[in-house]
């Protein structure tokens, strides 16, 4: 870079033009720097991937695709563009990539756009054993646009009853199954899902938004190979900037293009699209497959050691970067433990879990995630230190202190954005 001025994220600048929202972003770093963030669907992005997310890239407008913008002055975002969609590509192995999507509920419901009709039947997760709302709640468009049929899991096994999903799509005729999920601790089957969608004539679309970072980095089977349509996030196991991603068949390409612009969205987010390239690069390094596979391992653990406070893992355990607790056991709720845990500086979510008694406000779960401690650097041993806090602090909020002193001792070990490098 030479002596050249850069213009990109002047933390000093912002505190002498508007403290107000510099103390914001002040707070949030002590936040994130003083607990411990469980939550599955986190994690801390790269000092780099921040970098390109605060850059001038943002002021860009680039309607279109790279070559054939409805934009003048756009060959050098168009770089940008190329070269997250050619990272993605060997990330993945994928024929086709676009990485526009600004999320993970913008790329789904482009995937709708692209391969289905309003009123058309789609086969999905039950939200309440794990699917997402975009899989076809009411609240959502998905529910309200489309003729949604849920399948769950075994009230046995907890497992994705692959038998049952066969029955609803021979009965039902969907004309895409959708796979993946949002709480769902197991290894998905793209296979067996694929072979059902085969036999009713259905697209499969693979919803990996949660699982990309983990396959990205061989922890857990690709879908890429087995689904008509993946989407994807940018931003949970996979470290990147918020946003979203759909990779696709060759045929699909210029469907997949055309929905996610000009049908769904207008112009890209550039910044965000050279910070997803920034993820991606970190992502092919051989350090990434070290991390995905230390996530799950944590996760393993984690749950296992909660299972030892007598705090259950639906289905038994976990193959991924996320265990479901079921807490009746405990006799507390989803809902009270997720305060007492968040008094104590620990922060997870309450979580349905399958066939739950409990309204979805109060649940009887909690979800808990490895993503962001292990970008932390912490390992196995510090996930029975993490599960001995959980659940003491559960079971006992009157020890809401020493936790938190426990969670301070832990944090300072293992901190992110060290204030000195
Ligand atoms: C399976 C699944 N799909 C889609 C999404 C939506 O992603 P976003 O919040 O980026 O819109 C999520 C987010 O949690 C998810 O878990």
């Amino acid at each position: 870079m030479g002596a050249e001025p850069y213009y990109g994220p002047d933390f000093g600048l912002l505190h002498r033009r508007d403290p107000e929202v510099a103390q914001v972003l002040l707070d949030e770093l002590d936040r994130l720097r003083g607990g411990l963030q469980l939550i599955a669907s986190e994690n801390f992005a790269s000092p780099a991937v921040l970098a390109a997310l605060g850059s001038t890239l943002n002021n860009k407008y680039a309607e279109g695709y790279p070559g054939r913008r409805y934009y003048a002055g756009c060959e050098v975002v168009d770089r940008a563009e190329r070269l997250a969609i050619d990272r993605a590509r060997r990330l993945f192995g994928a024929d086709h990539v676009n990485v526009q999507p600004y999320s993970g509920a913008s790329a789904n419901l482009a995937a709708y756009a692209a391969l289905l009709q309003p009123g058309d039947t789609v086969l999905a997760m039950e939200l309440s054993h794990g699917g997402h709302l975009t899989h076809g709640s009411k609240v959502n468009f998905s529910g309200r646009w489309f003729d949604v049929v849920a399948y769950g899991v075994r009230r046995d096994t907890e497992l994705i009853d692959y038998d049952e999903v066969r029955e609803l799509a021979l009965r039902h005729q969907p004309k895409m199954i959708i796979c993946g999920a949002t709480a769902y601790p197991r290894e998905i089957d793209f296979a067996a899902f694929r072979g059902i969608a085969d036999e009713v004539g259905a697209w499969l679309l693979a919803d990996v938004a949660h699982t990309v970072g983990l396959m990205a980095g061989g922890a857990l089977p690709s879908a890429v190979p087995y689904a008509d349509v993946v989407t994807f996030t940018t931003h949970k196991a996979l470290r990147g900037p918020r946003g979203g991603g759909i990779m696709c068949t060759r045929e699909l390409a210029a469907r997949i293009d055309r929905a996610v612009f000009p049908f769904v969205q207008g112009g890209p987010l550039m910044h965000a699209v050279a910070a997803k390239a920034v993820a991606f690069g970190e992502a092919l390094q051989p350090e990434f497959a070290d991390y995905a596979r230390q996530v799950v391992a944590n996760a393993q653990v984690l749950a296992d050691a909660l299972a030892a406070e007598g705090m259950r893992p639906v289905s038994g355990g976990t193959d991924s970067h996320l265990a479901l607790i079921d807490l009746r056991d405990v006799g507390v709720t989803g809902a009270v433990a997720e305060q007492r845990c968040v008094a104590a500086g620990i922060t997870l979510n309450r979580n349905t879990i399958p066939y739950d008694p409990e309204p979805p406000t109060v649940t009887s779960g909690i979800r808990v995630g490895t993503p962001c401690v292990t970008t932390q650097g912490m390992g196995t041993e510090q996930m029975k230190e993490v599960a001995s806090m959980v659940a003491q602090v559960i079971r006992n909020p009157d020890a809401v202190g020493e936790i938190r002193a426990r969670v301070t001792a832990l944090t300072e070990i293992h901190q992110i954005y060290p204030s000195e490098l």
